[in-house]
């Protein structure tokens, strides 16, 4: 069963077609990869799905809703969490804090920071619990600027995990971190993606995370679907290999 479905979404900027008529699906409980070469439309379609700008044509269904003109925090509240290719923390706030911001603003309680403190335990109590699920609640009273880049991308993901997402999209989760440090980010984030039962949508340029870790993989090129289908299938797929793998990697 489909979780979200775009119909011949299109987005383009003067002349270039950023996203050029892309029916996108994303199921129930998969994690997904999506690929392709730098300026094939990734991030696009992941700011249309999530509200950021609208597309000029198309359609953005979520669980059976035309989500397409929603607002963002229409989208956050059905469902749709995302976090972006530069990591969008409050560096001079503790991971704690950082969490419990975005539990705050999910909730609708806007607070004052300096009141923070003194706010509902709840709060906090899951803000941290998120912490431990991540694998982070040693950094809790860190500052979010002072921690590794690996836990920074984490704490990232954590961050837009607080919106209580049925599908999560990240972009490029394990960009700019160690090769070392990309398996236990990539191993914490898709345990919690499949022990919560939710789906996760992820952009990725490593190839060796895209085939390790997802269920399928859909490959984008010039804005369009280049190929959709298994790790095994998109391994075997001559399109891909010829456009795509081998000239894909970090900038
Ligand atoms: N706000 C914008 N204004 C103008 N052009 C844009 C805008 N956003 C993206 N583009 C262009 O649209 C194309 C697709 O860009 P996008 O960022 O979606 O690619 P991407 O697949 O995420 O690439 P990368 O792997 O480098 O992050 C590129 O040619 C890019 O320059
Ligand atoms: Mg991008």
């Amino acid at each position: 069963m489909s979780l979200l479905v775009t119909k011949n979404l299109v987005k383009y900027f003067g002349d270039t077609h950023a996203v050029d008529h892309v029916d996108f699906t994303v199921k129930e409980r998969e994690v997904l990869a999506l690929i392709g070469s730098n300026g094939a439309g990734k991030t696009t379609l992941v700011n249309l799905i999530s509200g950021l700008f609208p597309p000029d044509s198309g359609q953005i269904l979520f669980r059976g809703q035309d989500v397409t003109h929603e607002s963002v925090h229409g989208r956050i509240s059905a469902g749709i969490a995302r976090s972006f290719q530069l990591v969008n923390l409050f560096d001079q706030l503790s991971a704690l804090d950082n969490v419990a911001l975005t539990i705050f603003s999910r909730e609708g309680k806007t607070r004052k920071l300096a009141s923070l403190a003194s706010a509902d335990h709840a709060v906090w109590d899951e803000a941290l619990e998120i912490l431990r699920l991540f694998g982070l609640e040693g950094k809790a009273q860190m500052l979010a600027g002072g921690v590794s880049q690996g836990e920074r991308k984490l704490l990232d993901v954590a961050i837009a995990y607080a919106l209580r997402p049925k599908l999560l999209f990240l972009d490029e989760p394990t960009s700019g971190v160690s090769t070392r440090e990309k398996t236990p980010i990539m191993d914490t984030v898709t345990s919690v993606v499949r022990s919560r039962g939710i789906s996760a949508a992820i952009i990725e340029h490593d190839m060796d995370v895209v085939f390790n870790y997802s269920d399928r993989i859909v490959a984008m090129h010039q804005g369009a679907i280049l190929a959709d289908g298994t790790p095994d299938e998109i391994r075997r797929n001559e399109a891909v290999t010829t456009t795509l793998i081998g000239t894909t990697g970090p900038r």
